[in-house]
């Protein structure tokens, strides 16, 4: 049921990259289970992270995940809650869950937004293109890590 659910998710999501034009993978760098370095050089923005977290095109999170989007009314319970995941993972952390969660466990349901090889039914058209852009998985750790400081106070 799960693996169904899944692959209809990631269907959807690589189909949505038609809008996301030239995002070119890029090596990154791993440390044990963290990317210490940003995939890009110009700092995330939270504002535009959370829109991508919350939004039903582009991050989709929030089909499996619940988060603090008070607007939101129909959010996930297959994962656990944003806001509380946060207390425990480190930027660096965060920002390797979301690249490739499948190191973490390999039979997750979470799409892994910035990996491009050994994925299985991806369109001709889409590639080697990852499904969040380098900048984009920034926006989505500065929106995560805003969250934690809020969540510490
Ligand atoms: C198809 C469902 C699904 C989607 C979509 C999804 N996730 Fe997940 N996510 C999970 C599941 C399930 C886990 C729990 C670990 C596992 O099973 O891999 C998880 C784990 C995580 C974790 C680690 C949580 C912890 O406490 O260790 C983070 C951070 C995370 N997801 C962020 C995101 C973000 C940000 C997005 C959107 C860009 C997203 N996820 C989209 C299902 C999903």
């Amino acid at each position: 049921m799960r693996s169904v659910l899944a692959t209809i998710l990631l269907g959807t999501s690589i189909l949505s990259l038609a809008n996301q034009a030239q995002a070119q993978a890029q090596a990154q760098t791993w440390s044990g289970d963290s990317i210490v370095n940003p995939l890009t050089s110009s700092a995330g923005d939270p504002a535009k992270g959370r829109m991508i977290v919350a939004s039903r095109q582009t991050g989709l999170c929030l089909l499996c995940h619940s988060g603090p989007f008070p607007e939101e009314r129909f959010q996930g319970n297959l994962a656990p809650d944003i806001g509380v995941s946060v207390g425990h993972l480190s930027e660096a952390q965060l920002r390797a869950r979301i690249v490739d969660p499948s190191r973490f466990n390999p039979g997750t349901i979470m799409p892994s937004y910035y990996r491009t090889v050994g994925l299985r039914r991806v369109a001709p058209k889409f590639e080697g293109q990852p499904m969040l852009s380098g900048q984009e998985i920034e926006d989505v750790v500065a929106f995560l890590l805003s969250l934690k400081i809020k969540t510490v106070q």
